[in-house]
């Protein structure tokens, strides 16, 4: 608004992987913009064409696409679909997680910004922990030993808390909101197995995991998962609003025709504006400009965090990192007020990041579009340790 310039680590919130109005985008989005706005009822070409994309670059087992608005959308649209495809109706979610501010998907997830104030919310949603291992809720000592106690711990939940019918269980990829929380390794196919055994549904949520963000296309390729319905939003779009469930026939054919639709959903601007967001990703190489640029982060955090102790943990996927801000090493007590600060610094030296997140509010999250430079990474994180010295010395 005042005419500065910021380097990015926002990209809106985890939007604009190809950046702010890449030229290619903006000229896609003008041409579609004068021939055909909506069409509702009528394929539109770059409905047609988005679907067949996003089933193209996704695992091949998923082989249908259902378009929508927003990633609130796309989490009612899985639950409802689940709901349809099964005869149960609970869905177990994890606690930090966030799915959307809709009453449904605030439901499912739980995070107290959304919940508290809102009540009573949709019966139905169970809640177990999440592998937050940097301060594990169940006191572990870490994945290394613990045999993942939160998975049999999530045993007890459903034994106390369902009346039998379970039909789904939710998570996002790595929990955004709650800190940049990433599951162990190992934790996903386990989650996986546990679900198939009750032979109920998994719901990913990859709204903001997706289209390059953690280094890969999707964040699921990740791990050896299969999970029946995966939403998206956010960098599909890349900018216009724009979101998705992509699926498996087994799920989406139990739909009868006309019990699912959107407005907006599938919209011709917004799918010519996803098209030409996807067209950069992979002309550009932005997946493994993510990975590479991601590692060069991680590895400059990580020095970081062996010179501040006030630089508590370090957690990231290619382009989304997490740094979790504590008085000290030992007593790991959330810094609050010091991650606010180190932002404040940071956006009077041109650089540009989200106010903290997390569920202890003392996360900075780390999260520059997908088309950043190896140059301007280094002068970010150069601007960073130059913030976090200012905030130290003023504390
Ligand atoms: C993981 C996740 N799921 C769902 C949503 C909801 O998306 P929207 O705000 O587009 O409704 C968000 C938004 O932040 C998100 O991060």
């Amino acid at each position: 608004m005042d005419g500065n310039e910021f380097l990015d680590w926002c990209s809106g919130v985890l939007v604009t992987n190809v950046g702010h109005c890449h030229p290619h985008y903006v000229e896609q989005i003008k041409a579609q913009a004068e021939k055909l706005y909506n069409c509702y009822d009528f394929l539109s070409t770059p409905r047609a064409d988005l679907a067949e994309k996003l089933v193209q670059i996704s695992p091949d087992y998923l082989d249908k696409a259902f378009l929508v608005t927003t990633g609130s959308d796309a989490t009612e649209a899985a639950i409802r679909m689940v709901r349809r495809a099964h005869e149960g109706w609970e869905i177990i979610g994890f606690h930090g997680a966030f799915h959307g501010r809709t009453l449904g998907a605030a439901s499912v997830g739980a995070s107290l910004g959304v919940h508290a104030g809102y009540g009573p919310l949709v019966p139905g949603c169970i809640h177990s922990p999440f592998p937050y291992c940097y301060r594990c809720p169940l006191g572990c000592a870490g994945p290394d030993v613990c045999g993942f106690q939160c998975l049999e711990y999530l045993d007890w939940v459903v034994s106390q808390e369902s009346c039998g019918e379970l039909c789904a269980v939710m998570t996002e990829s790595y929990q955004g909101g709650a800190g940049s929380i990433i599951p162990p390794p190992g934790w996903f196919e386990q989650l996986d197995q546990w679900r198939k055994d009750r032979g109920i549904f998994f719901i990913l949520d990859e709204v903001q995991s997706s289209f390059g963000r953690t280094g890969k296309m999707f964040a699921m390729e990740h791990w050896g998962i299969q999970p029946d319905l995966v939403t998206l939003g956010k960098g599909l779009g890349s900018g216009v609003p724009c979101a998705a469930v992509l699926g498996t026939s087994e799920v989406m054919d139990a739909l009868p025709p006309g019990s699912m639709g959107s407005t907006f959903g599938g919209n011709p601007l917004s799918c010519a504006a996803a098209l030409a967001s996807i067209a950069i990703i992979e002309r550009e190489n932005l997946v493994e400009n993510s990975a590479r640029l991601g590692q060069i982060m991680m590895d400059a955090f990580n020095e970081m965090k062996d010179k501040y102790e006030q630089l508590g943990d370090v957690r990231g996927m290619g382009l989304v990192l997490g740094l979790e801000m504590v008085e000290a090493v030992q007593s790991k007590a959330p810094a609050k007020e010091l991650a606010g600060e180190i932002i404040h610094q940071a956006y009077l030296r041109g650089l540009a990041c989200i106010a903290p997140i997390g569920m202890l509010g003392n996360v900075i999250r780390v999260a520059p579009p997908l088309v950043v430079t190896e140059e301007q990474v280094n002068e970010s994180l150069d601007i960073f340790e130059a913030s976090l010295k200012a905030a130290l010395a003023g504390a």
